[in-house]
This record gives structure tokens, sequence and C-alpha cells, in this order.
């Protein structure tokens, strides 16, 4: 779909609810089954790819989902309390490089940066002292929508068996109607961000922080600007470039050169006994407590993002000794998912 194809589909009525880049129609009939798929030997973390390619075609070369992206360069220093929750290399307090890449949610290459309702990702590289890395991934929804890789590709086939002609209620109207969670969860549309840089990101998934005792905590990540976010009136955002979020993230980082770094902090909110970790749809109390475990500073723009980007792989389940998965299936799945897009998108 090109670029301006995705506007004119954005266009089309009001009462639409926009999600992930393309239109859904917001009148919902209770029709259960919506997306449901024959059974077949092929693994859900592959149908949940192709699921994607479906709803958003292939581009060769580009990820299948978080298509759209800007690679950034910095550091991470850990604070103290970092130490005290994991043995983890990066989280003793001795800064450690950083590979960022935010992105505009969705296999479209040619979506702009502010459409609406569309969330941004935000994947963090640590490159540690003996050579390995470790990675964290968020995405810029408060609410996760989907339980499940069975349910995510159920979600994406629903947008893609959805057209402008659909008949109602539309596959998607149907997968919301069968799906509550995920209807109230994309009910309000995350606000366009004034940059990559002043939004917060969600890690979804539960991990475990193990500490040199070897007590394990459950966390979620989150990854909140340090200025705080700014987000943009719908006015305000409608008159924004294509690419104006990596427009200003260069700028701002071009200009910021030996003045003002643009920081993000890494923060654990602390589950407390009886908070659900398999279930990344379930939110867990907002009273929570909040550990920030150290600051991302970011320096510059790659200098060949196109290229930089084509050999990176965030995986939710790059982790090391300090840091588990939790029981939550997600974060292997998503590790099979992301592993199928990378080999696709690698030939
Ligand atoms: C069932 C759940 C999910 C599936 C099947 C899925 C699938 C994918 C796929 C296939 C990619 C492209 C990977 C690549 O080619 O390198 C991707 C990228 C991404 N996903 Fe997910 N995802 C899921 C859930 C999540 C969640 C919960 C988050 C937030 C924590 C998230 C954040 C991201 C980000 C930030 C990227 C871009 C990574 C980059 O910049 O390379 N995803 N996802």
């Amino acid at each position: 779909m090109t670029c301006s194809a995705w506007a004119g589909r954005f266009r089309v009525v009001a009462g639409v609810v926009p999600v992930f880049g393309l239109v859904f129609a917001g009148a919902v009939a209770l029709f259960p089954g919506a997306g449901a798929r024959a059974a077949d030997d092929t693994p859900v973390e592959v149908q949940a790819v192709d699921a994607l390619n479906q709803a958003f075609g292939v581009h060769p070369g580009l990820r299948a989902n978080h298509a759209k992206g800007v690679v950034v360069e910095g550091s991470f220093t850990a604070t103290p309390e970092a130490a005290g929750l994991s043995r983890a290399a990066h989280l003793q307090g001795r800064p450690v490089p950083v590979v960022v890449r935010f992105s505009d949610a969705g296999g479209l290459p040619g979506v702009p940066d502010g459409a609406p309702g569309n969330p941004h990702g935000m994947a963090v590289k640590f490159h540690l002292p003996d050579g390995s890395e470790t990675d964290v991934l968020g995405v810029s929804l408060s609410k996760f929508p989907v339980s499940s890789v069975a349910e995510f590709r159920d979600l994406f086939l629903a947008v893609a068996a959805t057209k402008p002609d659909s008949p109602q209620p539309t596959p998607i109207a149907r997968f919301m109607a069968s799906h509550p969670v995920a209807a109230r969860a994309l009910a309000v549309p995350p606000a366009v961000p004034a940059s990559f840089a002043s939004e917060t990101y969600y890690g979804v998934n539960a991990f475990l922080l193990v500490g040199k005792d070897g007590h394990k905590q459950a966390i979620r990540y989150r990854l909140v600007p340090a200025a705080g976010d700014v987000h943009l009136d719908d006015a305000t955002a409608a008159r924004q470039a294509p690419d104006f979020l990596i427009d200003e993230i260069k700028t701002r980082l071009a200009s910021a050169a030996g003045g003002a770094p643009v920081t993000m902090r890494l923060i654990a909110q602390l589950a407390e006994p009886g908070d659900p970790t398999a279930d990344p749809a379930v939110n867990w109390p907002e009273d929570r407590k909040l550990v920030v475990l150290g600051e991302i500073t970011l320096l510059h723009v790659a200098a060949d993002s196109a290229a930089a980007e084509k050999p990176l792989l965030f995986l939710p389940d790059q982790l090391t000794d300090g840091i588990e998965a939790s029981d939550d299936p997600m974060i292997d799945g998503r590790d099979g998912a992301y592993a199928e897009s990378f080999s696709r998108r690698s030939h």
C-alpha cells in the first residue's frame, strides 16, 4: 500500500478507529471467532509474521512490523538502586554503549510518523563489557491489546481481511467484539508525540531481575523521557510532515552535540505478590513502586541509519546473567517472530 493510499484510507469517514497505521470500522457487533484460522503445522510465531505481511504487504529488506525507524547511538549509566535489584553487568554503574532504534508501529515503510493512533517503538541494545548484548524493547501503548502471539496473529489477520468496502460487521469489528480487552486497550488511540524522545514506552512483558543473592523480583520496564512526555494536539499533529519525528531527532541530536543531551530513563515497575506475570494485557496497579534503573543518553543518529538497521536484531529474550524471562510465553513467541522477520528481511 502506498503512503497516499494509506492516507486516503485513513480519511475514510468519521467514527473509525485508527490503529497500527490502518483504519478499523468502529462499530462492533457480537460475532465471535473473527480472524480465526484453520489449524496447521506452521508455528504460531511464523503465522504471526504471515499475518503482518498480509496486513501491510511484503516490503523486501524491511521489518514485518515497525518497518520505519531510525537508529541512534548513545550510552547507558545505571543508578545505585539498579545494582541492588540485579547483578546484570550493565546495571552495576559503569557506563555501557547502547544502540537504540525508534520506530513507527506497523509494516508500512511510508507510514507518516504522526499517523493518528499509530504507536511508536523504542528498542535498546546494551553492549556489555564481555562483548555480549542484552535488549529491552518498549511500545508507546500503556495497555497492550493482546495476551498471546495467537491473539496478535488474529488481530492482524482481521486487519488484513478488513477492506474499505467490507460489509458490517467487518472482520476487525468482529475481532474487537470478541476481544473486549483489545477493544478497551485500543479505544483511546495514543497521542502523537512532539519527539520520539518525548513519549513513554512500555516493556509490556514481565521479566525477573536477579540480585547478587539470587533473589528474583518480577518487573516491567518503562522507557520514560527525563524531560517528561510532550504530545501534540490533533490540529498540530495533522500539520506535521510524514517524517517529522525522524527529522526532529536528527536535528535535535545534531544541535545537542556538546550541548544538552537527550535522556530517557530506564524504569522498572516492581510487581507485588499476586501480580500476574504471564498476561501482558493485564496491567499491574499504578501504585506499584517504580525504580529508576538508569539513564540512556542519546548522542547521535547513526551516520547511515538505513544501513545500520539492517543487521540489527532486537530480541525480547536476549538477556544476560541477572535478568530472566518471566513465565510469560509471549516472550519466547516474540523471539520466534522476530527471528522469522529477520530471516525474511535478510534475503
Ligand atoms: C505477540 C506479540 C508480538 C509479535 C508477534 C511481534 C512481532 C514483531 C515483529 C515480527 C517485529 C519485527 C522484528 C524484526 O524484523 O527485527 C517486531 C518489532 C518490534 N516490536 Fe514487536 N511483536 C509483538 C509484541 C511486542 C511488544 C509487547 C512490544 C513492546 C514491548 C513490541 C515492540 C516491538 C518493537 C519496539 C519493535 C521494533 C524493533 C526494532 O526496532 O528492530 N512488540 N515485532
